[in-house]
């Protein structure tokens, strides 16, 4: 598998300048706020999105400012969503360290993430990329929805694989989604490719979600998140919901009572981790999130053979294989 530094070889020139515009973008006088941005920005993340942007742009047209300010805002709305998304799963780990949440506390935490939405959104108004600033605030609209349904589903431990797919692509996909059609937007005004740029982000998007939640399930991932962390929440995803789908009654009865509680032991979450991989649950979530991963290859394949449709092939296969 390649690596991300080998995906990103036809566009590093346009990465290097990324951080730098992203680095320049949120600067603060509040003290507090000063060393708790500087906290989150010197843990960077693996900056897949703005690199999808980029691959979005090169592979439709010639890169243009407006790239730049997409890729930006982007990786800042990710990185707010993750703030708060620590507050809403009460994570304590992210990239590595202590979440935001477990460092400070959850109020600062939401404010701070709101500051850093408000900064990126304003990012694109500066720049009047008012395209740009209309995909991406349905994006985070849907992101919010997509977390209110997870979080209603994980209160009632009643999600179908449906509603899976549901929350995935609302909390998920829509981001992934918005990179790969502000890229081609920032490029062409052909409607056409920009609605196909939407649908490879959004089957990237959903494949990357079960990969992450697949993750979970890893004892020797490099997430820099502790493993076992969706079930300690009370999230049931893919690989969960099938094998409870297709067992016994007093089965799903016995492993239901356990994720239900508020707090459970090592043992108690080592015991279902146990009861999915057993049941084939890792196995069916690798085939489903396959099946995107193959749309998303298929539509690339439509465009002639190139360094830049190389890397995007790259990046697809690098979103489904990835350990961290
Ligand atoms: C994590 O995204 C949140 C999900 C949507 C699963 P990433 O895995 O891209 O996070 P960073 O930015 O690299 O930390
Ligand atoms: C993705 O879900 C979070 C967002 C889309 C903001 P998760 O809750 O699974 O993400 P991680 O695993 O905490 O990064
Ligand atoms: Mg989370
Ligand atoms: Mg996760």
């Amino acid at each position: 598998m390649a690596s991300l530094t080998d995906i990103r070889k036809p566009v590093e020139k346009e990465m290097a300048e990324f951080e730098s515009f992203f680095n320049s973008s949120f600067k603060s006088e509040v003290p507090l706020l000063k060393i708790i941005l500087n906290y989150i920005f010197r843990r960077k993340g693996k900056q897949m999105r703005p690199l999808l942007v980029f691959l979005s742009a090169k592979l439709n047209g010639e890169i243009t400012e407006s790239a730049y300010v997409a890729a930006t805002l982007i990786e800042l709305l990710h990185t707010a969503s993750l703030v708060h998304d620590d507050v809403v799963d009460d994570a304590r780990e992210r990239r590595g360290a202590l979440s935001v949440n477990a460092l400070w506390n959850s109020k600062i935490a939401v404010l701070v993430g709101d500051y850093m939405l408000a900064t990126g959104l304003l990012v694109s108004i500066e720049k009047n990329c008012y395209d740009m600033l209309e995909i991406v605030s349905e994006a985070v609209k849907s992101m919010a929805k997509g977390e209110l349904l997870q979080l209603q589903k994980a209160r009632k431990l009643n999600i179908k694989e449906e509603d899976y797919f549901k929350i995935i692509r609302s909390k998920t996909a829509a981001l992934l989604s918005a990179c790969t059609a502000c890229g081609a937007i920032s490029v062409t005004k052909d409607n056409d490719i920009v609605q196909l740029m939407k649908e490879l982000g959004e089957n990237i998007g959903i494949a990357f979600q079960i990969r992450d939640d697949i993750l979970d399930y890893e004892r020797n991932g490099l997430t820099g998140k502790a493993p076992g962390n969706d079930i300690k929440e009370r999230k049931i995803t893919l690989p969960l919901i099938y094998v409870l789908e297709k067992t016994s009654w007093s089965e799903r009865k016995h492993i239901l009572s356990i994720v239900g509680k508020k707090r459970k032991s090592r043992h108690e979450t080592n015991e279902v981790i146990k009861f999915v991989e057993e049941n084939g649950g890792i196995d069916y979530a690798v085939i489903k999130m396959n099946q995107y991963r193959d749309r998303a290859l298929a539509i690339i394949d439509t465009y002639p053979e190139s360094e830049i449709k190389n890397s995007m092939k790259e990046f697809i296969y690098y979103t489904t294989s990835r350990s961290s």
